[in-house]
Order: structure tokens, then C-alpha cells, then sequence
């Protein structure tokens, strides 16, 4: 399973990186503008510091728009994937994309059928928002257990992104049911590594160490 970290702050995804736990980083338009930045210069500077896949987010309605933006961020990193809407018009710039050799990552996915459609129309990822359908009184997860079901019995090769991930039970759902990616806050990324038991034990044994006889 591979981690993304889902932020545009350039000290996290260095720490996630430098941890080996950072396989690609996926940003939108929130994340950039929580960080005050501008987003070419920020994309420069996380591509600077991370090889794997960095989803870069345009605001192109048409699929015309989306492939224009997209052929910018090709040129801004080599590794920049395309996050296409989920719409008609997103599923045509998909396809052009591709077939141009860059990758795209549909985004704002919150359905099965919309995961189905993204993968015929041949993106490398698909980006189902699992946090936001949990807002709305729905199973976030069950929507990805579908997708991942879906993609095994027809071996699509479009890569499910968990996106809009707010737990580590998130994660371990994820994990569970065989999606390929979960991006994660850095938020998340942290409380991954803790457990009370865990930070009780190493006091205890530096506790025990001291008395010890030396
Ligand atoms: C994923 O690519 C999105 O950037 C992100 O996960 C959205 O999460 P949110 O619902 O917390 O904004």
C-alpha cells in the first residue's frame, strides 16, 4: 500500500520523505491556499523534494481548459498527475491526457458508478472522498470496498486513491479492503505512529532501566 501525504507544506512532506514513508503527495486549491502561497512556486518546491506523484489541480471547466492546464503542469514537474472533475467534460480530458502520456487522478468521487467511469475512460487514478460522504450520513468506506470489488473483478489498472481522510480508522479500511493509495493529512500521518500503550511502555522501561542494578 502506498501513502501519499495530502498537503502542500513543504516541511511535512520533507519529514514524511525524509521518514521513507512518503510515496507521492496529492494538493487542490484549499490545501495551496491554506498554505499562502502561490501554487506554481509551491508545486516547484514540494517536486524539488519528492519524486513520486504530485496531483496538481487545475479550475478548467472544459475539457479544452483541463487539457491546457494539464500540459502546464506537466511542464512545472515531471512528475505532476493532472486532478480532473469528475464530470463529462473531465472524463474527455482524461482521455486526451493519457493519451498524451500524462496522468490524471479524478477527483471528487463519490460514487462506485463514477469510479467505474473513470477507470473505462482510462485514468490512473480515481480519488473517492470518503471523509465528506461520512459528513453527509453516509459510509465513506463501503464506497471504496465497492470500487476496490469493481476494479478486481474487471482488473482495471486505475490506482484508488483514499482521499479526504480524517482517521486512522480510515487508514486501516483502506488497508483493509486493497486500496492502493491513501492520502493522508499530515494530522493523520502522525497519530498513525501513536498509541498510549506504546508511549506508557517506553516510560516504564526508562523508568525500569534507571532502578536496575548497573
Ligand atoms: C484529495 O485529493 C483531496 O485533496 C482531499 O483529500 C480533500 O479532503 P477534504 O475533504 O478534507 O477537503
Amino acid at each position: 500500500m502506498k501513502f501519499f501525504l495530502d498537503s502542500a507544506n513543504v516541511e511535512k512532506i520533507k519529514n514524511a520523505v525524509g521518514l521513507g514513508l512518503c510515496d507521492g503527495v496529492t494538493t487542490n486549491p484549499t490545501i495551496i491556499m491554506k498554505e499562502g502561497k502561490e501554487q506554481k512556486s509551491v508545486i516547484l518546491e514540494i517536486a524539488k523534494i519528492m519524486k513520486g506523484p504530485l496531483s496538481v489541480e487545475g479550475i478548467g471547466e472544459t475539457a479544452e481548459q483541463m487539457v491546457k492546464d494539464g500540459e502546464e503542469f506537466a511542464k512545472w514537474a515531471p512528475n505532476a498527475v493532472v486532478k480532473i472533475p469528475m464530470t463529462a467534460e473531465g472524463l474527455k480530458a482524461v482521455r486526451i491526457l493519457e493519451k498524451k502520456g500524462i496522468k490524471t487522478n479524478v477527483t471528487l468521487v463519490f460514487s462506485a458508478s463514477q469510479a467505474l467511469l473513470a477507470a473505462k475512460a482510462g485514468a490512473s487514478f480515481v480519488s473517492p472522498f470518503v471523509g465528506r460522504l461520512d459528513d453527509i450520513g453516509q459510509d465513506g468506506m463501503k464506497v471504496v470496498e465497492d470500487i476496490a470489488q469493481i476494479y478486481r473483478n474487471y482488473g482495471f489498472k486505475t490506482e484508488i486513491i483514499v482521499a479526504s481522510v480524517r482517521s486512522t480508522a480510515h487508514v486501516e479500511r483502506a488497508a483493509k479492503c486493497g486500496a492502493h493509495i491513501a492520502t493522508i493529512p499530515p494530522k493523520v500521518f502522525e497519530e498513525m505512529f501513536r498509541h498510549q500503550l506504546t508511549d506508557r511502555g517506553i516510560a516504564r522501561f526508562l523508568e525500569d532501566y534507571k532502578k536496575a542494578k548497573k
